[in-house]
């Protein structure tokens, strides 16, 4: 293999640039070209390039620029969720691209993912997916790049909300991202001394919801005499966070004098900033064995960490493995659908601390 493709696509994740300094310098190491597609599969369509080695006399070297990016959030590649890549124009637009290269490595969620696959199938185009997604809702794989920084942003995010909430004794609603996976709630939730942790694959109805946080905040500042109640609530549970505290307020401020009920949305803010430790050693071995991957000949796989999924092919690295890409999408559609043995393994967990976490 003397060069291959390198792009991140979808929701960009801390952790995404250590990855990408992982893929350069290890490929450089083996003598690979690297070329960045910038803005995910747009550019892949365009072939819009950065090249991200260049030659010194005989040997490959990493570009000098790379060597500051692991510790910055966000990908200096730049992302997209591309439309066009949905479309067989689009992927084959992309195919003749790769014509020119000998390999394409992903750093992406499952929709990105799902295209590696895709074009592998569709083209033979050799990929290996590198899973990166703050939401942790990609199947075969124990964590993806960025859930760390992001479960330390959303403790530290609480232990602020706490200071204020204290201050003033009043009850709040934190919404956290993670679309259709309840994982960074339920995670977050003892971390941050959340009083209660609302998600999707609980399937409870809005009004059991409420009645089971207004019991909370009854609790919490009658018997228990508490100045600060947090509640933790996925994105995925579709009651909004603003229409939950006013219920709450209506069915709870007559009888709770001198309480109150805010809600706020963390959004964004964690999925930026710079990655931690663990994201960061995560993604650089990521990157390792991507490169390894390709250059022993995998194609349409994915690598994981710390899989909790049986089988799947041993790498130098102890911690990762790789698994077939038609095998992660398979994985992934149980995760989120609630049929996976991790999701009602992560679901017994927080069953089992649920009448704790009020105390
Ligand atoms: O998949 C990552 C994620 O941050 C989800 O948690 C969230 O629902 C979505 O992306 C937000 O997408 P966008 O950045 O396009 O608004």
């Amino acid at each position: 293999m003397r060069s291959l493709v390198l792009l991140t696509s979808g929701g960009d994740s801390p952790g995404m640039n250590a990855c990408i300094r992982a893929v350069t310098k290890v490929a450089a190491a083996r003598g690979v070209r690297v070329v960045g597609a910038l803005e995910g599969y747009e550019g892949l369509i365009d072939g819009h390039f950065r090249e991200l080695t260049r030659l010194e006399g005989t040997r490959t070297v990493p570009d000098v620029e790379i060597d500051a990016i692991s510790a910055w959030g966000g990908t200096v590649l730049g992302s997209a969720r591309s439309a066009r890549f949905r479309e067989k124009e689009g992927r084959a637009a992309a195919a003749r691209q790769m014509a020119a290269y000998d390999g394409l490595l992903v750093i992406g969620g499952n929709g990105s993912l799902t295209g590696a696959h895709v074009l592998a199938q569709e083209h033979g185009v050799r990929t290996v997916g590198i899973p990166a997604s703050i939401d942790n809702d990609i199947g075969c794989t124990g964590t993806a790049i960025g859930v760390d920084t992001a479960l330390n942003t959303i403790v530290e995010a609480c232990d602020r909300i706490s200071d204020t909430a204290r201050a003033h004794r009043r009850a709040f609603i934190v919404e956290v991202m993670g679309r259709q996976c309840g994982y960074l709630a339920m995670a977050s939730a003892v971390a941050a001394g959340a009083d209660a942790v609302l998600f999707r694959e609980q399937g409870a109805s809005e009004a059991e919801l409420v009645e089971r946080v207004a019991q909370v905040i009854r609790t919490g500042f009658g018997a228990r005499g508490k100045r600060r109640v947090l509640i933790i609530k996925a994105e995925g549970v579709e009651m909004p966070c603003t229409r939950m505290v006013r219920a709450l307020e209506e069915k709870l401020l007559p009888n709770l004098p001198g309480v109150e009920i805010r809600g706020t949305v963390l959004g964004h803010l964690v999925r930026g900033g710079s990655p931690s430790y663990q994201d960061r050693a995560v993604a650089g071995r990521f990157g390792c064995a991507a490169v390894e991957g390709l250059l022993s000949g995998a194609t349409d796989e994915m690598i994981a960490w710390q899989s909790p999924v049986p089988g799947g092919t041993k790498t130098a690295d102890p911690s990762i493995t790789r698994f077939p890409l038609e095998t992660v999408l398979v994985q992934t559609e149980a995760l989120i659908n609630g049929t996976s043995p991790i999701t009602q393994r992560r679901l017994q967990l927080l069953q089992a601390v649920e009448g704790v976490l009020p105390l």
